[in-house]
């Protein structure tokens, strides 16, 4: 059985919630460094990795890694790859992303070019042919230059994997899916203890992405991926793994989820998504003030993106904002667990508490960090 090198990238921060699903699909042997983890597997670990990572932005097939000081080393380190081994002779393989950081190799275009003549050249002598039409299925190459070590990848994914399917409309600073299931990962809850609750839920990704976990829906399940038109990733594999995803959803679950907001417009939006995904029995949405949360001495978990005040709103309105969150969660829900994300460097002072602990974490290239506070022995 073909053995792939398989890169799954993530968010920095992420890193050990893709490492843990992973684990959770029989992987194990994951070399991880900054947002990157590899590791080997067959064609159906790579379906795998794209239909339930939750947390991984993409799946790719690395194809060969070479020191490449100059063009000639990199025309020769990416014609000795056994190109043939994956690509048709029909294949479409555009070279649709480069990047060089630290390294001598510093023209992308060039890069490009190189790098799309030596796979022409392979191919054309193990084919014997004078042409490569490119006329079938897409395979998109990425050439990664760090410190003149070229890494060669084909992305499986296509749309990056944050695209569940289910967001047919958003609102200004939605969550991407993927961080939204990290943040709910990182929380430790798991699904079937303990009521979810986040006050801020705008069109409701982290209440969908909670009933998601706890359903057990896949999130790839639902949606196409660029390698399902590869020859090497044969349909019947495909519709194997969707086929035990769908098995493995629970019809319904035993805990409550709810999502609030005061935007009457974000709380439909959010209704409309939970409805796409499946999930809307799961969740109770209602159009509220955070400050009108029910008192609760139960331990709930209560994870949220409240506005940063990056595009939203300004610091004093954010400061004042956060003093409020403070005051309510700490009075009417002293024993649930708080994880709330701000890019807003200041949080813990206007929010009058210290975090237990913090991550740093990107939501779109933006440093934010997801704060902490158990407030309460009782395990999750
Ligand atoms: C950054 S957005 C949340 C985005 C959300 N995670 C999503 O994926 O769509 C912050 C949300 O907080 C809501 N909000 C601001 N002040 C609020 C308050 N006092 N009570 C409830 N919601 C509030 C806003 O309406 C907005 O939807």
């Amino acid at each position: 059985m073909k053995l792939f090198n398989i890169v799954a990238t993530t968010t920095i921060g992420l890193e050990s919630c893709v490492k843990i699903e992973l684990k959770n699909l029989g992987i194990e042997n994951v070399r991880v460094e900054n947002g990157y983890l590899e590791y080997e597997g067959t064609a159906e670990t790579v379906i795998k990795s794209n239909i339930y990572l939750r947390c991984a932005d993409r799946v790719y097939v690395k194809m060969g890694e070479f020191k490449a000081f100059t063009f000639d080393e990199l025309f020769e380190g990416t014609k000795a790859i056994m190109w043939e081994e994956l690509l048709p002779v029909t294949a479409n393989f555009p070279i649709s992303w480069v990047s060089s950081v630290k390294s001598k190799l510093l023209s992308k275009s060039d890069c490009q070019r190189i790098v799309k003549k030596a796979i022409v050249e392979r191919l054309r002598n193990v084919y014997k042919v004078d042409e490569i039409p490119e006329t079938h299925s897409k395979y998109a190459i990425k050439v990664q230059l760090e410190k003149d070590l070229a890494t060669i990848l084909i992305d499986t994914s296509g749309e990056a994997l944050h695209k569940r399917g289910y967001r047919k409309k958003h609102l200004e600073a939605p969550l991407k899916e993927t961080l939204a299931a990290g943040m709910i990962m990182l929380s430790s809850w798991r699904g079937d203890r303990f009521n979810f609750i986040d006050p801020m839920c705008g069109t409701g990704t982290i209440p969908i992405e909670a009933a998601m976990i706890a359903k057990n829906i896949a999130p790839g399940a639902n949606r196409k991926f660029i390698s399902e038109e590869w020859c090497s990733l044969k349909k019947e594999l495909w519709l194997k793994v969707r086929d035990e995803a769908f098995s493995g959803e629970k019809e319904s679950i035993i805990i409550k989820i709810f999502g609030s907001d005061s935007d009457k417009k974000a709380i439909e939006i959010a209704k409309e998504n939970a409805i796409e995904a499946g999930v809307e029995e799961c969740i109770i949405f209602e159009v509220k003030n955070f400050t009108e949360l029910e008192k609760s001495d139960e331990r709930n978990v209560i994870v949220t993106n409240p506005p940063y005040g990056e595009r939203l709103m300004q610091d004093v309105e954010v400061e004042a904002l956060y003093y409020q969150l403070g005051k309510c969660l700490k009075a009417n829900h002293p024993e649930s667990s708080w994880h709330i994300i701000t890019s807003y460097e200041a949080f813990e002072s206007a929010f009058s508490k210290k975090a237990e602990k913090n991550r740093k974490l990107y939501n779109g290239g933006l440093r934010c960090y997801l704060y902490h506070y158990q407030n309460s022995k009782k395990k999750l």
